[in-house]
């Protein structure tokens, strides 16, 4: 399992073939000083993550429970990453149409997709109900969408209601989703809410499912599991009112918190079933058909942001990198560092970590032209120089899905890899760079994920194709 130290989810291994990725990535030429930015997936870890999963609540859980695993696409939404993890039997958790297209690119199926977005358009409840995916609607408003498109015409899509257990917040504010006043879902302990959800399950005998996520990041386990019981509880207050078993599959979200200070995985997912079997024992006897919705944790450890230091400077006494990564990757790193705070790693022009002495206090700042565009501040690192190279760790989740447009900055290319005798290619099969395999560089193999943006996308996407258009207005 991920955490364990050993195999392909732990942390030595885990270091060893970043380090191997990095040296191949120069060799290769996946990065120089035309290309400074990219990023890197290990393929070997996600996979190891994806089983470790299944192995924790396999564990745990009644034989013969239906149970799907997804991905929460949001954490990265490339075709590639979202086909490995078909490949390792997980649907996807999708939150708009854009990630939805995205799983059906990938060729996941509707009997393995998610969607529970706060905001679904009533054509985006249409197509879902049409495809006959999962839908979990957001609140009683929704509902009564889905009662007009249920009467119209029946659907196979599962359908659930989200609430929101109100057991409160964790660390960061702007991802707790269980506060007293979270946007997300029905808020249980609010006036009559429960009754009112109680009424509209037993007026709707097609509603079978009750979907809550307690918060992602910063959220801990015990909270998780506070909200995932009382998602249980209201399930069996609802079935003894029904008379029936109504209520048949419990969504539990996704959230496991990512340990960002070392290479160690923690929580596991060993851990949150365990801590879910204790508290909840009747989640796993059989009765309920479970849904998950990870993103973070399968793959937040799995992923690189590896940026050239363009130049090295000096500003009141301290050094300063300049680097190819910054706000346009890790706006949230740049804009909250309290709480997105991110280990660099130094290596050198030939992509060997550099010697950890001396270490020397320095700023790693980003490209873009504000002030505030900083990775790390006063961070003890080896000197770094022109050509060196900076690695942004714990970086697989949510740093290659939360661009940021700014300074017209492209989005790098991506790419996974394996290192020799890990196994697969990554998905599609591209080789990337040349020389796989040969030349000392560990046999270590890229894959083309995402390729990196082009100056005529950015300026597609700006409105290239309408240069007349505000000045033709008069
Ligand atoms: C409904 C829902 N499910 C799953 C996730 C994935 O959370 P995480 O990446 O923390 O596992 C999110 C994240 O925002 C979410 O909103």
């Amino acid at each position: 399992m991920p955490g364990a130290g050993e195999g392909p989810g732990g942390a030595a291994g885990l270091v060893a073939r970043r380090d191997l990725a990095v040296r191949a990535a120069v060799a290769q030429g996946l990065i120089g000083p035309d290309r400074p930015v990219i990023g890197l997936l290990d393929v070997a870890g996600i996979r190891a993550a994806a089983r470790a999963l299944h192995a924790a609540f396999d564990r745990v859980t009644a034989p013969g429970t239906p149970v799907l695993h997804t991905f929460a696409v949001k954490a990265a939404a490339l075709v590639p990453v979202v086909r490995l993890f078909a490949e390792e039997a997980l649907g996807c958790e999708v939150a708009s149409p854009g990630e939805l297209a995205v799983a059906r690119a990938a060729g996941v199926g509707p009997e393995h997709t998610v969607l529970d977005s706060p905001a679904k358009t009533p054509a985006e409840l249409r197509e879902a109900l049409a495809l006959g995916i999962a839908v979990n609607a957001d609140n009683l408003g929704e509902l009564a969408r889905l009662d007009a498109l249920v009467a119209a015409g029946g659907t196979a899509s599962p359908l659930g209601l989200r609430v929101n257990p109100q057991v409160g917040g964790g660390t960061i504010e702007a991802l707790s989703t269980a506060t007293a006043t979270s946007k997300f879902g029905v808020a249980l302990r609010d006036a009559g809410a429960r009754d009112r959800v109680v009424r509209a399950f037993l007026d709707r005998p097609w509603l079978t499912r009750l979907h809550t996520h307690t918060g992602s990041q910063g959220v801990p386990l015990e909270l998780m599991v506070q909200g995932v019981r009382a998602a249980y509880e209201l399930a069996e207050e609802i079935n003894r009112a029904a008379g029936r078993r109504q209520v048949d599959t419990l969504d539990i979200g996704g959230g496991l918190p990512v340990n960002f200070a070392s290479d160690a995985t923690g929580p596991t997912f060993a851990d949150y079933a365990d801590a879910l079997r204790s508290a909840v024992p009747g989640l796993f006897d059989g009765r309920y058909g479970l849904v998950t919705e990870f993103g973070r944790s399968l793959i937040a450890k799995y992923g690189t942001v590896l940026a050239r230091v363009e130049y090295a400077k000096e500003a009141g006494g301290r050094p300063i990198a300049v680097t190819h990564a910054g706000a346009q990757l890790a706006v949230r790193t740049v804009y909250a560092p309290g709480s997105w705070p991110l280990r660099v790693a130094a290596y050198g022009p030939d992509g060997r970590p550099k010697p950890e002495s001396p270490l020397v206090e320095q700023d790693v700042a980003g490209p873009c032209c504000f002030a505030g565009d900083l990775l790390a501040v006063a961070r003890p690192l080896p000197p770094l120089a022109p050509g060196d190279l900076t690695a942004l760790l714990d970086t697989g989740a949510y740093y290659f899905s939360h661009h940021f447009a700014y300074n017209s900055l492209p989005r790098p290319g991506v790419y996974g890899f394996v290192t020799g005798g890990a196994g697969g290619d990554g998905g599609n099969g591209t080789q990337s760079g040349g020389g796989g395999g040969a030349g000392g560089d560990g046999g270590v193999r890229f894959a083309t994920v995402r390729s990196p943006q082009t100056v005529a996308e950015i300026v597609a996407e700006s409105g290239g194709a309408h240069p007349d258009a505000l000045s033709g207005l008069g």
